[in-house]
């Protein structure tokens, strides 16, 4: 067996993640919650990562001992440097601003090496000067293998993602055009984010230039895995609202999930009075994007809210009325 044929059965697809099922008070509609916190690493990103380390052995890119580099500050670092290890591969992730233990603790644990750098739009070019297989999230964002696990489980009739790379919404769209489901996707998409303008306006270089302020979801600009073409709604979800959803789904299921998760159920509870309110019935799933205790002191801590000015308190009640 070479190393490549090795390295592609220890980037076979785990276990399928778990649907939890949220009660709605909206007669005949089910939600459900598609589970990502459930993968080794906690977040949806093991996907990408997997994709991402699967494309590059196919094509060459990764071979035994090559460096694998990669340029963010979030969960996609922890879930590589998990695939990085597994392959025995030195992994390199270059995290924009000063060193944060908090941020570097998970990736080094896992023998993967941080590198912070000022201003945090340079991460890309530095990135890119490390020697070393870039993977390159953005640029190359493979599509995954959700749709395929997903449609397998249950036969909705709307998904409801956040986008980042867009590799999610691209991944469940073209699998639901591909097999001809009648299942529509919906993009659920946070305050400053360039996807609902860019999308409403059907303008791919859409830029807002203002960073998100809920983890994981939203960009300041279009990126290029963001199929429009792919995706039947994007809805616009003020950040307290995710706030005020991400801790209702910790209450209901008690999973500490980040606030991408909120603004996801946000969407999807918008969808589910629409759908009652029109007398319809049918089944919504919504993506959990990650859960960890690290967001204890985030989103569901009010002083962590207050500092960044968002109030979820007007939001609780409406939650209430539908879960
Ligand atoms: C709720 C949610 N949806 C989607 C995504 C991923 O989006 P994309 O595949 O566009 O990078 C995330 C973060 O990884 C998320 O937390």
């Amino acid at each position: 067996m070479t190393w490549a044929e090795k390295a592609l059965d220890a980037l076979a697809a785990g276990p399928p993640t778990p649907l939890i099922e949220l009660p709605v008070r909206a007669p005949g509609v089910r939600l459900l919650l598609k589970d990502e916190s459930a993968h080794p690493t906690g977040s949806l990103r093991h996907r990408h990562a997997r994709a991402l380390f699967r494309r590059a052995v196919l094509d060459g890119l990764v071979t035994e001992g090559g460096t694998v580099v990669e340029a963010t500050g979030g969960n996609a670092a922890t879930a590589q440097a998990w695939f990085a290890r597994r392959l025995g591969l030195p992994y390199v992730v270059v995290m924009p601003g000063r060193r944060s233990e908090e941020r570097a603790r998970a990736v080094e644990a896992l023998g993967g090496e941080c590198r912070f750098v000022t201003p945090p739009l340079a991460i890309y070019d530095a990135a890119r000067r490390v020697e070393g297989h870039f993977l390159d999230q953005f640029g190359r964002a493979a599509e995954h293998d959700l749709a395929e696990e997903l449609f397998a489980q249950v036969r909705p009739d709307w998904v409801v993602t956040g986008a980042h790379t867009g590799a999610t919404s691209a991944t469940l769209g073209r699998w639901v055009r591909e097999h001809g489901l009648s299942c529509r996707v919906a993009v659920a998409d946070p305050e400053h984010s360039a996807y609902f303008p860019g999308w409403t306006l059907d303008a791919p270089d859409y830029s807002t230039g203002m960073p998100s302020r809920v983890e994981g979801v939203g960009r300041p600009r279009v990126e290029p895995g963001f199929r429009p073409d792919l995706v039947d709604l994007v809805i616009p979800v003020p950040d307290s609202a995710s706030v005020a959803a991400a801790r209702r789904v910790r209450a209901v299921t008690g999973l500490p999930v980040g606030p991408s998760t909120g603004t996801a159920l946000w969407a999807a509870l918008e969808l589910a009075g629409r759908m009652a309110a029109r007398g319809e019935t049918g089944t919504i799933v919504s993506l959990v994007g990650d859960a960890h205790d690290r967001h204890l002191a985030g989103c569901h801590d009010p002083r962590w809210a207050a500092a960044k000015g968002l109030d979820p308190g007007p939001h609780e009640a409406r939650l209430l009325a539908l879960t």
